[in-house]
This record gives structure tokens, sequence and C-alpha cells, in this order.
């Protein structure tokens, strides 16, 4: 397996030393290397593999992945021979950008896809997979909701059979720490420069605050755990800007508290701030992702993780890959 990887920030640099962390558990099934990896700015790639550790080290030491300057990843696409794209560029949910451009590229030529990268999966996700259908090729996707939380694969794989009802869920770290901050009595900006701190927070944390990553997931369950065919667009989204220290002081009089909640089921896609009563799985405190599933036989599910860091999301990439080299076997 040849793996390209496009983006390399915190999750391209975790799944890198993941590569290397997993080598003996992956060396069972043939030799997986690393052929190209590349951001916006400069590229690396080696047809013999390129040294994960390496690579890792070079671009915290120098902000470069590599001594070649970038054209376009389609060129260092072009340029090399690979079996797998692994696309975690920085979303960006107004066009799709590179990301998207990536993904269509390789599913063109038939070369499978995991990504964690939200904004083409919220808005051309039946595209994308009829694309990938086309070409013989596999599109896979499970870190891009909850992080290393399981929740696409739980759904479409080990919960075949149930009809999955509805999906409730705490889908942004983000959000959810800077209300549980704010429980506390902390006000907006200061929890939300801790939440930065943190690392968790998207590039542009409006991105988070104003509920847009949560539409994103929501949209990316509807599609894959619902089958249905909506977009971004169709989500109705209210994020926490409005949510005031007063309606957290009266919410916490009746024992509550306010949450960003996701749901989706075949009739709703909402993201909206709710009143969650203390003690419920969805009240959780800090940066924690959770969700509630709803199936018509085993009744409801609950699952809870890390929504997002380094290895974390790394390890759901990882899952992808060996689902992808069984498949392939
Ligand atoms: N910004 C996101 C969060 C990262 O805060 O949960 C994971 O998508």
């Amino acid at each position: 397996m040849r793996i390209a990887i496009a983006g390399f920030g915190t999750v391209g640099q975790g799944f890198a030393e993941v590569i290397h962390k997993k080598s003996e558990l992956l060396s069972s099934y043939g030799p997986v290397k690393i052929v190209a990896a590349f951001d916006s700015k400069s590229y690396a790639a080696d047809e013999n593999g390129l040294d994960p550790v390496a690579l890792v080290k070079n671009k915290l030491a120098t902000g470069a992945v590599g001594d070649k300057k970038m054209k376009s990843g389609i060129d260092v696409l072009g340029s090399v021979g690979y079996d797998i794209l692994v696309e975690v560029s920085p979303t960006d949910i107004e066009t799709g950008g590179d990301g998207l451009r990536h993904i269509e590229y390789s599913l063109k030529h038939g070369k499978d896809v995991i990504t964690v990268n939200k904004g083409p999966l919220a808005l051309r996700f039946r595209e994308l997979n009829k694309l990938a259908e086309r070409n013989n090729a596999i599109l896979r996707f499970e870190g891009s909701v909850g992080g290393a939380m399981p929740i696409i694969n739980l759904c479409s794989e080990n919960l075949k059979g149930e009809r999955v009802k509805s999906i409730r869920g705490i889908f942004n770290g983000t959000c959810n720490f800077i209300l549980s901050r704010m429980d506390n009595g902390l006000p907006f900006e200061q929890a939300l420069k801790e939440a930065q701190q943190l690392g968790y927070a998207e590039s542009d944390p409006s991105y988070d605050i104003d509920g847009i990553d949560t539409a994103c997931k929501v949209v990316i369950l509807a599609n894959s755990v619902f089958r249905r065919n909506v977009k971004f667009s169709d989500v109705s989204i209210t994020g926490i800007s409005s949510v005031s220290p007063e309606a957290i002081a009266l919410a916490a009089d009746q024992e509550m508290v306010i949450r960003l909640v996701g749901e989706v089921s075949d009739t709703v896609l909402e993201v909206s701030p709710r009143l969650v009563p203390k003690g419920h799985p969805l009240s959780i405190a800090g940066t924690m992702n959770t969700a509630q599933i709803m199936t018509d036989l085993a009744g409801p599910i609950v699952i809870f993780g890390k929504g997002a860091g380094r290895m974390e999301t790394a390890s759901a990439i990882l899952s992808d890959l060996i689902a992808i080299m069984d498949r392939r076997r």
C-alpha cells in the first residue's frame, strides 16, 4: 500500500506517527509506505517510501514538509504512484477547497480515499460516493465525525440489521468546553481562548461557535447512516454565541445545562443549543464527544470518546486503512 498524505498539520503528522508506531501490525498486510506528503507550501515524495518519523521531525523543526515547493496538490498526486489518499487538509465549507479537488482526482483515478475533511463530505457526499463506485474505489471517513469515537462504522457495520431511528450528540469539543466552562461562571471570550489553547478549535473558530462544524457532522451522519441525500445548506443551524450567562444560570436553577446538540433522523437535521437535564448522557462537560443512538431492536446505545486530537483522529484513519486493506486482500 502506497499512501499519499494531503495536509500535514496535527492530524497528518499524527497519522505518520501512527504508521511508524503500528508498523509491525501493518507489515502483516505487506509493505505499507508513505510515498508523498504535502501541505499548502511544500512537499516530500519518494516512491521507495518516506521515513514517517523524519517527516514529522522535519515539519516540527522547519515548518516545511519537504524541500520541494508546492505548485498544487494535483501536480504532486499526478507525479507519484499511490494507492490510497489520506486527505486531512483544513475544512473549507464554502467550496470544499483543495481537499475536494484531491479527493475527486484520486477517486477518478481509482485510488482509495480516507478523509476527515468535512467540507467535501458535507457539500458533495452523494457525488463523491458515486464517483468512488464508478471507479471501483473505496471512500472512508470515520474520523470526520467524533474523531476517535467510532460512530459511523458502529452504525453502518456493527449495527447492521438495526434501524437507526435517530442520533443526538455532542459533536464539537470546542463548544462543549466553552459551555461547560460557562457553567462555572467563566465569560464566553475567556472560555473560547482556553478552548483554542487546547488545540481543538478549527483554524477559523467561527466554524465551531456558529455550529458549522457540528452541522457538517450531522450532514455526514444523515447521508451515511440514514442514507439521506442532504447538504450542509439543508441543516437548521443555531450556534452558541447567543447563549448568555443569564440563560446558563436560569438553566442551572432548573438542574439543567445548555449544550450544543446535533440531531439527525429520517426527518430531522438540526444543530442548536438545548436544555439538557444534569446527569443526562448529553450533559457531559469538557471537550469529549458523545452520541445517543436510538435503534429499533437494541434500544438506546450511547458512545463517548475524544472528538479530536493528534493520535485520536489518526486512530480513526488507521481503522479505515485496515478496513481498506482487509477488503483489498
Ligand atoms: N473543532 C472540532 C471540535 C475538531 O472542536 O470538536 C474536530 O472536528
